[in-house]
């Protein structure tokens, strides 16, 4: 089964997407071992998160009609978290993926929500840190602060701050469900 995902991700990402995904499966199986969830489930959730990455707006939204996926006002506005849901859908259609909580990681993996599982929390942070893509400086710092603190919710909470803060700079404007997950951590970390 996992061949035929790969394959099939190798041949509908982009290359660099590709690679993204396969350095979130392996992130995403270290993460869960440390936290203690079930590590193959979080790295199938992680190597399909973006499977609908590479597909246009209008095919995405295609998608998301044709198949009465819900997904709010303020997603379709911004267009780029779009892929989420629809990834979490393909998951299902194509690789007859059934478990909940997989698809639920998948879907939630690029605004997060409020009360997320550790679970999803895995996924997440896995999709941020994985090795092949992202900034090496930015892996040391959230790697330094689980070390530190062995609370993923830390690093959750800079992954956060940073995407915020960049959203600041560049006067892109916050989906408030993004405000909602970071209060929901400052309530929960610092209570
Ligand atoms: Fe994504
Ligand atoms: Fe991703």
């Amino acid at each position: 089964m996992l061949n035929n995902i790969k394959e099939w991700l190798k041949n509908n990402v982009d290359e660099e997407r590709y690679y993204h995904l396969l350095g979130s499966e392996i992130a995403a199986k270290e993460l869960a071992e440390r936290f203690g969830v079930d590590a193959n489930r979080a790295a199938l959730a992680a190597l399909v998160h973006d499977c609908a990455k590479s597909l246009p707006y209008e095919e995405l939204i295609k998608i998301i009609n044709e198949n009465n996926i819900v997904v709010s006002e303020m997603e379709i506005k911004s267009r780029k978290p779009l892929h989420a849901p629809v990834s979490s859908f393909l998951a299902q259609s194509k690789f007859g993926i059934q478990d909940q909580e997989i698809l639920d990681s998948i879907r939630y993996h690029t605004i997060g929500r409020v009360n997320m599982s550790l679970f999803e929390k895995v996924v997440f942070l896995a999709d941020k840190i994985e090795i092949n893509t992202r900034d090496k400086e930015f892996r040391k710092r959230i790697y330094n602060v689980l070390d530190a603190t062995n609370n993923i919710d830390e690093a959750l909470l800079i992954c956060y701050e940073i995407t915020i803060k960049s959203l600041l700079d560049r006067r892109f404007f916050i989906d408030p469900e993004t405000i909602k997950v970071w209060n929901d951590f400052i309530v929960n970390i610092y209570k």
